[in-house]
């Protein structure tokens, strides 16, 4: 009877173990079937604290920290696709194993309610409870919880500052991480307990490793100039380079990745656009800027990549600093605009406007 319990114990287990993440056995039919139909994002996420990459201060105090199991509260911050979430997940495992992780982890983010009675009664709850310094097989562990807030940065005021106490009067049992995009968001008082980590946007040549490793693994053909626009349109988010190189893959089939299967994919507007696009403010007139832009809408394009190109193009023009500075000006002020979901068609045109005043200013000196 005892050996029945026991197996089905670690067959529980087992499943667990799949669930949340970790590989099953090399070769076995069904975690080959479940790793295809797994996003690739979710399939290449660091398993393990060394694999993450780019963020090298961030691992070495948390590998500290592993090794001599005494965490801080953490508080990571940075853009999105740079390993935050991945991290702490990654270290929760390893500190944890994982058997032991869905008793001491507990993690809300943004799709969880989080107001201030969560916090009193979900997290105050799990902060409370004791944990053992032992994993149940026989390993050492921590003996504390991990509490992970995720996307903390839109969690209201009042939840935030209910966190305040909490946080100091469990640190003997629980450990927070807080994470967010935005660090201005989160409280004062909060930051200032925790230690501080900025994930960086991540630099070309570790995308570039990274994108030529899963190449490699899915055994997908591609070309160095596919590669690098894969990393240049991604502006140092990693996520949104494989989600665009999971997207390739599927549109191109056996053939190789290229340039413009990326530039098509990422909805990058073709430069030779944007360039008429200036050359009709410089030197044409109000009525054709309106016809060149509502063509543009037409075709499909987002205002916010038209304005993202427009600005870095208007940065290499020959225009003065102050013209310049109007300009971007303006562009910031339009896209608060979009965010807020303004027209696309009335702001561009407004911001083509100035920088068609900008430029005849430039030409009637
Ligand atoms: N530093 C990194 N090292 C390795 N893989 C990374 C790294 N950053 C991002 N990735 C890849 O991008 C995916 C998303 O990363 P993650 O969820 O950690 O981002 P995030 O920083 O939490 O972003 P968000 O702010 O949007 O929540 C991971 O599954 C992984 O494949
Ligand atoms: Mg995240």
């Amino acid at each position: 009877m005892q050996a029945f319990l026991k197996g089905a114990q670690s067959s529980r287990a087992q499943q667990k173990q799949e669930r949340i993440g970790s590989a099953g056995p090399a070769g076995h039919p069904s975690a080959d079937k479940k790793h295809k139909a797994l996003p690739w994002v979710e399939k290449y996420r660091p398993k393990c604290v060394d694999e993450v990459a780019f963020q090298e201060e961030v691992v070495a105090v948390l590998k500290k920290s592993l090794e001599g199991a005494d965490l801080p509260n953490l508080l990571f911050y940075g853009p999105p696709g740079t390993g935050k979430t991945s991290t702490i997940l990654a270290a929760a495992r390893e500190l944890y194993g994982p058997e032991l992780y869905r008793q001491r982890v507990l993690e809300l983010n943004a799709s969880d309610e989080r107001g201030i009675q969560v916090i009193r009664e979900k997290v105050k709850n799990f902060a409370q409870l004791t944990a053992a310094g032992t994993r149940t097989d026989g390993k050492p562990c921590p003996p504390f919880k991990i509490i992970i807030l995720d996307e903390a940065d839109s969690m209201t005021n009042a939840a935030q500052a209910a966190l305040r106490r909490t946080m100091e009067k469990e640190s003997r049992t629980t450990r927070f991480c807080l994470i967010c995009n935005y660090v201005s968001r989160i409280i004062e008082p909060l930051t200032s307990r925790c230690s501080k980590f900025r994930f960086k946007p991540l630099g070309d040549q570790v995308q570039e490793e990274r994108l030529l490793e899963i190449c490699e693994k899915e055994n997908l053909k591609y070309t160095k100039e596919g590669i690098g626009a894969l990393v240049r349109v991604s502006e140092g988010d990693l996520r949104k380079a494989i989600t665009f190189l999971q997207s390739a893959a599927r549109l191109n089939g056996d053939k190789e990745i290229t340039e413009s299967d990326v530039t098509e994919i990422a909805g990058v507007v073709p430069s030779k656009m944007i360039q008429n696009l200036l050359s009709i403010c410089y030197k044409s007139t109000f009525d054709k800027l309106e016809i060149a832009i509502k063509n543009i809408i037409d075709e499909g394009y987002a205002a916010m990549q038209i304005i993202h190109q427009l600005h870095d193009t208007i940065i290499d023009e020959s225009l003065n600093d102050q013209q310049k500075s109007v300009i971007t000006e303006k562009m910031a002020e339009v896209d608060k605009c979009l965010t807020d979901g303004a027209e696309e068609y009335l702001q561009l045109l407004s911001l083509c406007s100035v920088i068609m005043q900008q430029a005849q200013t430039s030409q009637s000196n």
